[in-house]
């Protein structure tokens, strides 16, 4: 499958997604204002580019921290069973948290994700994902800052993989096979 040629369309460009993030950051120093210091969760491995821009245009004392879940492996299909593979190096008991995800998409992940944090106890929980495909939601989850609406398409770039492939494209582009 992973053999199948494709080319890919670009679909959102470097300069868009910045300009997009500096808004975004906007809103989240207002969110986050007066906090002690901020964790940053980053999903992996797909947030890993996202994350990087973003912690380097907020304004806020932060923290770092990585979390990571299972993924769609080879496919291009949600398990639909998320399993923690890498937990958290620290506590965010009592915390400002901010989960960052590359894309929603049926949903699983992001859920699974906030109700393990939550079960944590942090003082203020909030996510963003950079991409959201509403089209193919299953299960009900919101994030409270969305970079992009995208329709039900196979996207790669900015940190963003198929099969592991493709995640450093500065832009995000859909996967058209030929
Ligand atoms: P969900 O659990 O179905 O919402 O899937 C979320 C995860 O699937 C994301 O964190 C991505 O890693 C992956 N994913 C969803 N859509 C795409 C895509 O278009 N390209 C690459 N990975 C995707
Ligand atoms: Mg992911």
């Amino acid at each position: 499958m992973t053999e199948r040629p494709y080319v890919i369309d670009k679909m959102i460009s470097a300069k868009a997604i910045a300009a997009r993030i500096e808004a975004l950051c906007m809103d989240i120093e207002a969110e986050f204002s007066g906090t002690d210091k901020l964790v940053v969760v980053g999903l992996l491995r797909g947030s890993f580019v996202f994350i990087a821009d973003l912690v380097r245009e907020l304004d806020l004392p932060i923290e770092v921290d990585f979390l990571e879940t299972s993924s769609y492996g080879d496919g291009m299909e949600s398990s639909r069973e998320v399993r923690i593979l890498k937990d958290l190096r620290g506590t965010i008991e009592g915390r400002d948290v901010l989960v960052v995800e590359d894309i929603v998409d049926t949903g699983y992940t992001m859920s699974h994700v906030i109700r393990l944090l939550k079960g944590r106890k942090p003082a203020k929980l909030r996510s963003i994902a950079l991409l959201d495909k509403p089209s193919r939601r299953e299960v009900d989850v919101s994030s409270d800052w969305i970079g992009f609406e995208i329709p039900d398409e196979f996207v790669v770039g900015y940190g963003i993989d198929f099969a592991q492939r493709n995640r450093n494209l500065p832009y995000i582009g859909k996967v058209r096979f030929t």
